[in-house]
């Protein structure tokens, strides 16, 4: 493909962007053949076939011989036969890593399949920390105490079963102070909803001097 004048100029352009991204990116062409990878794309194919990603990558490296030696070519080939029309996201396991690749189908103005654009991120750490965090959270649906867990920004990001329950029986009286409480429906609420000063509570949890921190509330008969 010969790209023209302006059209060159938006090409390297972009290209260029590509290069510099930090995430690994490939491209494919209609017959599966990888026909671009930017420079992490390199380096996470080099460390995929046990070689040293440190060693700088060259262009004049073949990108077919890249493929064809790190473990990732068969799998992401076996994917992208899949071949869906729009953009997907999956986990792959590779040499020990779970990788977190997402697909865009790439096209011509006129719709026709050109290949596929895919993103590549190393994704293990967080899904070990994302796992240690179910295995958490599992552990605290098992108790009979109360807990929530807000984050900075005081949004509410867990509540666990105890909670649900608790409130759920004592529903009838809370809605009269709150008439949207729906205790299943907890995360991603502020905690600001449920307070008549939210200074208040924003002050005291900033200090984080006074934890752990105990009170008493009086809510209505509760
Ligand atoms: C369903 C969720 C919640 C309800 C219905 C609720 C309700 C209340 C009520 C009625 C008060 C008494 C004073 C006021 O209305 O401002 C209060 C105080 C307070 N709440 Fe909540 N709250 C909820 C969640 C939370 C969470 C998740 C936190 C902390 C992360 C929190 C922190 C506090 C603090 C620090 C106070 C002030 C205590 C004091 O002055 O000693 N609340 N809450």
């Amino acid at each position: 493909m010969k790209i023209f004048g302006r059209h060159f100029d938006v090409h390297r352009r972009n290209q260029t962007a590509l290069d510099c991204s930090p995430t690994a990116i490939l491209h494919f062409d209609r017959s599966m053949r990888a026909v671009y990878a930017n420079a992490e794309a390199r380096r996470l194919l080099r460390r995929l076939s046990g070689e040293s990603s440190d060693i700088r990558p060259t262009e004049d490296q073949s990108l077919a011989e890249l493929m064809e030696t790190s473990t990732l070519g068969p799998v992401l080939d076996s994917k992208l036969q899949m071949g869906p029309s729009r953009s997907w996201s999956v986990d792959v396991e590779c040499q020990g890593r779970i990788l977190d690749l997402r697909v865009t189908p790439l096209r011509t103005e006129r719709g026709a399949a050109m290949g596929f654009h895919v993103q590549i991120a190393d994704a293990t750490e967080k899904r070990v920390r994302e796992c240690h965090v179910q295995q958490l959270q599992a552990a605290m649906d098992g108790v009979t105490t109360n807990i929530i867990i807000v984050d900075d920004d005081l949004h509410i990001t867990y509540v666990n079963r105890a909670t649900v329950h608790t409130l759920n029986e004592h529903i009838g009286d809370l809605r009269k102070f709150y008439p949207d409480l729906d205790p299943s429906a907890l995360v991603g609420r502020s905690i600001d909803d449920f307070h008549q000063n939210p200074d208040h509570q924003r002050r005291l949890l900033k200090n984080r001097s006074i934890f752990p921190y105990e009170t008493t509330l009086q809510l209505g008969p509760l």
